[in-house]
Formats: structure tokens, sequence, C-alpha cells
């Protein structure tokens, strides 16, 4: 016969383990009852105050957005606010669904699910950027087209480290196409976090996304996929770029305009595009479409840019566009108005041989790797990591920490593993 003690013990784990049960069920955050996948959180606009939430509706009309700054796991009745679908699109066999959320709180946890007809998303959360100069970071890379394992490593990777963002400087895929999306989209699940953390990507278009509208339809650019916003007040502005189309022109004339208003009263310019000025690799053609950008660079001190396509990573000088210098460009040292190049692409694409060198690189190298960027009011700090053990990286406990993780690897690139861009005087 059972004692009262054990009977007691027995009833109080079996109401335990129905408790647990409750919570991995019904009210288990990484539940998914709707008929939604592929979920991305999208930055095309000032980031403080904005956001796109994208996602595929696999069947069923387009569901709604519930979002709040409180946490209320899947019970979409207790959150504050709600949005319905602002554009649908189908393409590459996919229904691509987009909700710009606007007025939202600078620096500040928003959490969200999708409900549609079938039922409730998993709850989701992504984080808006500050307004004030805060330290925050965000990765930077590209060429993700061939390699699966490499891709979702290095997506693995920036869930570990949770920057702020994602720069995504294009070649997500390979053909163009239905099926290379659609595994894209899934892989792309693995910046998602085990609480439903997602980080937000600014997607640039590559040479590889042939289609003109690609990017426009899977990330909600704009069609010509150039913008610019800006983070922490006059701290930091970034553009993003498109090599992909003149860079001369309707383009160039909006940068100049955007850098002419800007750059006199912000600390740091950050410029991202697809195709290198100048690939660190000979087989490539030089990028005359995108230098057209490097006297703009130069007249308003942008002081980093961020390269991809040819499958290699590299740092430059600080260097100023001149005609007698290597093709077109000499090191500048301590010259506000120099611009750093770095890249260039190698977050799963076929690595080439880093065999062109210039005098003015710092160093380049051929491995699977992405940047890590810190940017503060004294400097912009980037720290360049590879690919490689990704399982043992300890997670970052906490949104835009820039110490080194247990178990992370880093370039030790010629110049130091840190390459640091000092704020301007
Ligand atoms: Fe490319």
């Amino acid at each position: 016969m059972l004692s009262k003690f054990r009977l007691f013990s027995i009833l109080l784990l079996t109401c335990l383990g129905a408790d647990a049960m409750a919570q991995e069920g019904v009210n288990s955050p990484s539940k998914n009852t709707s008929a939604t996948d592929k979920y991305r959180v999208c930055w095309n606009a000032d980031p403080t105050t904005k956001a796109t939430i994208a996602w595929n509706q696999q069947s069923g009309k387009p569901g709604k957005v519930y979002f709040d700054t409180k946490d209320h796991g899947r019970d979409v009745k207790k959150y504050a606010e709600s949005q319905k679908i602002d554009r649908v699109q189908k393409y590459d066999g996919m229904k691509n669904c987009f909700i710009r959320l606007s007025g939202l709180k600078p620096d500040t946890p928003y959490y969200f699910c999708i409900e549609d007809e079938t039922g409730i998303s998993r709850r989701l959360s992504f984080h808006t950027a500050p307004v004030e100069p805060k330290p925050f970071t965000f990765i930077a890379g590209g060429d993700s087209r061939n390699f699966k394992d490499v891709r979702i490593a290095a997506n693995m990777t920036c869930e570990k480290l949770r920057p702020l963002f994602i720069a995504f400087t294009g070649d997500m895929i390979n053909k163009d196409e239905a099926p290379e999306w659609v595994e894209w989209l899934d892989d792309w699940q693995q910046v998602i976090s085990k609480d439903g953390h997602v980080i937000p990507i600014v997607a640039h278009r590559g040479n590889h996304e042939r289609r003109p509208e690609t990017i426009h339809h899977h990330f909600d650019t704009p069609m010509d996929a150039f913008f610019a916003f800006s983070i922490g007040g006059e701290l930091f502005r970034y553009y993003t770029l498109n090599s992909e189309i003149p860079a001369t022109g309707a383009q160039e004339a909006w940068l100049d305009r955007d850098l002419a208003a800007y750059s006199k009263k912000t600390t740091h310019l950050v410029a991202g595009y697809h195709k290198p000025m100048r690939p660190h690799v000979s087989a490539k053609k030089e990028g005359d479409n995108p230098m057209a950008w490097a006297d703009n660079f130069y007249k308003y001190g942008v002081d980093l840019s961020i390269e991809s396509d040819s499958h290699v990573m590299k740092r430059t000088h600080p260097l100023k566009p001149d005609a007698d210098g290597v093709e077109g460009f000499s090191t500048s040292l301590n010259d506000p108005k120099a611009t750093v190049y770095i890249g260039e692409g190698c977050w799963g694409a076929p690595l080439r041989a880093a065999d062109d060198g210039k005098p003015w690189t710092l160093d380049t190298e051929s491995f699977n790797g992405i940047d890590w960027i810190q940017v503060s009011k004294d400097d912009i700090q980037v720290k360049t990591i590879k690919i490689t053990n990704t399982a043992r990286i300890e997670p970052a406990r906490t949104l835009s920490s820039f110490e080194d993780p247990k178990g992370i690897t880093l370039w030790e690139a010629k110049g130091g593993t840190v390459l640091t861009i000092p704020a301007d005087r």
C-alpha cells in the first residue's frame, strides 16, 4: 500500500508534468499552428521606428500580425497592437507577405505572432535600432549561393553573436530560381534563436539576383534596392547601394544629395554593395561601375565600404581615389576623408585564390568568413570571423555584445585581429 507521502509525491509530479506539457503545448512560444513559415524582419527604412515583417503564407489568406513591447507568448488577444497585410507578392512559388510596421519605439524589443485562418505562428521578436548614440554591432557579408553547410553555419554564427542587424551584400543564391530561394529562406531561419529573436536583414542585390525585382519581392526593399538609414542619431548612417544597375545617373545623384545632407553631422558613414571596385581575385573584372562612387565616398568622407562577390576576404588601408595610384587608389593614412574597404563575400560561395592584392591592401586571404562590426562614438571596429566550429561558439547573452565568445575563431589579419577606424576629429 502506498504511504500518504508517496501518494502526495506522485500527485505533485503528475501535476507538474501536466503543467510542463501545457507549457510545451498550447502556450509554447515555439509552437506554430498557422500556415506560415520562412520568417524574416527586413530593414528598408529608418530602423529606429520601422521594420517590415515578412513570411511565406503556405495556404489560405495572409495572416495578421499582433505585436507589443511586452511578451504575451502566443496569446494574441493580449497584444496591444495588430496590423493587417500591406503587400502580398506571389513569387518563386511562395506567397510573400509583408507588414510594414511604423511608429515603433527606438531601442525596444518587439514581440509578435501571426494569426491566420489556420492558427497562430510561433512567437517571434526583434529589436529596433537606438536613436541614442550608444554602441551597437552588425554583421556584414554576402555570397551564400552554393554551399548549404557553410551558409547554415554562418547563419548560426550570426544567431549566436546577436548583432543588431545583418547587412547581406548580395548573391544569396546561385540561379535566381524558385527552389534555391525556398531553400535559402528556410536556411535563413537559423538566424532566429530558440527564444524567437529574429535578426533584421538589410538586403542588397548581387549579380546572381539576375531578375531586377528579386530582392524587392523577397525582402520588400525599394525596387531599385538603394536606400539609406541612420542609427544612433548622428552616430551612423548606412548606405545600401546597388552595383547591378548604373552607379551613375539617378543612383549617384541620390547618393550625392544624401551624403551632402548627412556627412557633416554624422560621425560614421558606411556603404555596402555587391561588386567590389577593385576585386582581390585576378580573374574578376575591375568594378568600373561601382568605382563611380569612389569620388563621392572621398568627397564626403565615407569611412567604411563593404564589398562582396569575389569569394575572398580582404581589408585595405584607408584609401583615396588617385589617378596616379595603383588601379585608381592610393593609401592615405590619417586622412579623415579616406575610406577603408572590406569584403569580399565568403558566406558559402566557392572560395577563390586571393591572388590580386594591391600595394594598398592590408591583407587578403581565402576562407569562409563574415565581418563583425562594432560602431561606437570613438571608432568602428571590425573583427572577421572564420566560419568553423560553429557548434562550439558560446551564444552571446546580450544584444550587440562585442566580447569574443568562447569557441570563436577570428582572422589574425596583418595589422591586427581588430581593424580600428577612428572617428573623424
Ligand atoms: Fe557576385
